[in-house]
């Protein structure tokens, strides 16, 4: 079993280069099967959810060729099977893409219905209600989405909630349909842009991604295309909240600095100084972070994902800060955690009400999800003493190379597997 083991007390210093967004390729690889000509894929992170996206596309017959560990090219010429394997929905919800993808390309999909997971109850019912929209028939049958369309036609579709996975889906499904169709309502964050984008580069006719009304006019073909995925911004982000967390002076390269505003704007508010580049933004900590109130929404907002890193930021800052998280209902769980580390919370509803403590302390915790795996990681650099962090397979489903960037910017971590590593990495550390 892996973990990582940390000593916390180093600044981190220097810089890092950000990965391809993780959530804009697990939509891209999906909308890549809409052709049967041969796509290529670059700035593909190389991180666990992409990897078993391109296992549950070739099991369905895509051809996938993993060109090196950040280039792939797909193929799907010969789609043999329209109906996905629970084996991968139950690893990443997000093959809920290939609903979209499937349906938009074939006019049928089935699909396993994803349960709920670590931050929340996540329902697809306005997944569904859009390819119902466009004239699908959808249903549930033990356990499995089926989609199925004669012909998929355009139709106008109002989101009742934003929700980026229903409009990369509608979006999909929508790129090969009869006529237009108008998604309001919809997610604008900077990887529905980057899958707008994507389509559009196969020959669809996407506007407005970006925006809360998206337009789609269907094509009757895709074609092939050459495309570089976004920076990762939660990456990015990440690796702010561990320069301000540790005190530390780090240049975060190879980002877009407008997708990072509302991070930036908080790191400002807590003392930090943030320089922005053309593509990369250095974050400065030189003193003591000060408390500040968050609210977490769809973007421009402050990002979910971020929550929980900008949360372990404030467990050391000056006063108390109070963190709403409006998105998902089950992301506070770190807080119990960096209880262990001597933070001191309180969580009420949708509230955390943090009251910054001058030091954290090492301690053994466990990564519960993806993103508070990151932010217990963060709470481990900035503390003092040793800490362990149990099961960080969710960790590596989104963040590639983690250790070894962060031990680029001078932090004493390991990834190890046993209680030998263990003891190794304690006595080199003393
Ligand atoms: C995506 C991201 C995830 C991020 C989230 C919010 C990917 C692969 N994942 O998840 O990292 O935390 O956006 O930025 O890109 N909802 C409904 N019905 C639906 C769909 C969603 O009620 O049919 C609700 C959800 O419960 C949630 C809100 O809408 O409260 C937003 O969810 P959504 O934007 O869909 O999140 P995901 O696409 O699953």
């Amino acid at each position: 079993m892996e973990q990582f083991i940390i000593r916390g007390g180093n600044p981190l210093v220097g810089e890092v280069d950000i990965s391809g967004a993780k959530n804009a390729a697990l939509g891209i690889l999906p909308a890549a099967i809409m052709t049967e000509d041969t796509v290529r894929i670059t700035n593909l992170p190389d991180v666990r959810d992409i990897n078993v996206m391109l296992e549950a596309m070739s099991q369905i017959g895509v051809k996938v060729e993993r060109v090196s560990r950040h280039e792939a090219l797909i193929t799907a010429d010969q789609v043999t099977d329209v109906s996905v394997d629970y084996e991968f929905i139950k690893k990443i919800r997000a093959s809920y893409y290939l609903l979209g993808a499937l349906l938009g390309k074939f006019k049928r999909a089935e699909v396993p219905l994803p349960g709920g997971c670590n931050i929340g109850s996540r329902p697809i019912d306005l997944h569904l209600k859009g390819f119902r929209a466009m004239g699908a028939q959808v249903t549930i049958k033990n356990g499995v989405i089926i989609a199925e369309a004669k012909q998929l036609h355009g139709a106008h579709i109002y989101l009742d909630t934003v929700s980026v996975g229903a409009t990369i889906n509608i979006m999909m499904a929508a790129a090969m349909a009869d006529g237009r169709t108008i998604i309001e309502n919809c997610a604008r964050e900077p990887h529905v842009v980057d899958v707008a984008n994507f389509l559009n580069s196969m020959g669809a006719n996407i506007k407005g991604a970006g925006t809360d009304v998206i337009r789609i006019r269907g094509v009757e073909k895709l074609h092939a295309t050459d495309y570089p995925i976004i920076p990762d911004q939660i990456e990015a982000g990440t690796f702010m909240f561990a320069a301000a967390a540790t005190k530390g002076d780090i240049m975060v390269r190879n980002v877009i600095p407008k997708h990072l505003e509302a991070t930036t704007a908080k790191l400002l508010e807590m003392g930090c100084e943030v320089e922005e580049f053309d593509s990369a933004v250095r974050v400065v900590a030189s003193k003591r972070l000060t408390n500040t109130n968050v609210k977490t929404l769809p973007y421009p907002g402050f990002p979910t994902d971020m929550q929980p890193q900008i949360g372990v930021a404030l467990s050391m800052a000056e006063g108390t800060s109070i963190v709403t998280e409006s998105i998902f209902e089950n992301r506070f769980k770190y807080i119990d955690e960096l209880a262990r580390m001597g933070g001191t919370a309180k969580v009420e509803g949708n509230t955390a009400i943090i009251t910054g403590v001058s030091k954290l302390t090492g301690a053994r915790v466990s990564a519960l999800d993806l993103r508070a795996g990151a932010a217990l990681v963060i709470a481990g650099l900035a503390a003092e003493g040793i800490t362990i962090i149990d099961d960080i397979k969710y960790i590596l489903r989104g963040y590639e190379n983690f250790d070894e960037k962060l031990r680029s910017l001078g932090a004493e971590i390991q990834m190890i597997q046993n209680e030998k590593e263990e003891q190794q990495f304690r006595l080199r550390v003393i």
